[in-house]
């Protein structure tokens, strides 16, 4: 296991499109899981997609209780995700990301989704998620096609630091 560098937005990478992988068992893929999910926890974050450490392949690690409440040290992998949304419905919600330090920002997402992929042992996977899972989901399948959460933005005045962002809601603002 070993903590990877994780690439900061400017980096040809994390706007490249991922290409999938045939065979999650083969060695040269699967040490990437546990390397991801080190690299995830280890920078207190949620979520984290291959391109972020500079792998071009579509893999994606997340903690799916995250923000819940839950007391759990739940964590997922998986490989060649495929998200649909389920409904109509979409809020909007803040999120930031490994690769953009510090900045947050409003973004609107699908509230429900359906997932499909491969886990680490190469079985299919099938599963739905809502809320905050959801929106991990749709941001970390998102940096696999060169798409990061700036771009989903409806509105760029709500762009801004955390500390920033927690004073202005304190006084009744709005993001
Ligand atoms: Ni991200």
């Amino acid at each position: 296991m070993a903590l990877l560098p994780i690439l900061r937005l400017g980096h040809p990478t994390l706007r490249a499109k991922a290409r999938p992988v045939a065979d999650p068992t083969d060695p040269a893929v699967a040490q990437l899981v546990p390397d991801m999910l080190a690299t995830m926890l280890a920078a207190n974050g949620v979520g984290l997609a291959a391109p972020q450490v500079d792998h071009r392949l579509r893999l994606i690690v997340w903690k799916p209780l995250a923000l819940r409440g839950e007391a759990t040290d739940e964590v997922l992998a998986l490989f060649n995700p495929a998200l649909v949304p389920l409904g109509d419905a979409v809020e909007l919600g803040v999120e930031g990301c490994l690769s953009i330090p510090e900045l947050r920002g409003l973004v609107p997402r699908y509230v429900r989704v359906g997932l499909t992929g491969l886990d680490p042992e190469g079985r299919r996977v099938e599963r739905e998620a809502s809320g905050f899972e959801a929106r991990i989901l749709q941001h970390e399948v998102d940096h696999l096609d060169g798409v990061v959460y700036l771009d989903r933005m409806a509105d760029m005045a709500s762009l801004g630091y955390g500390p920033e962002l927690d004073a202005a809601m304190r006084e009744g603002g709005t993001l």
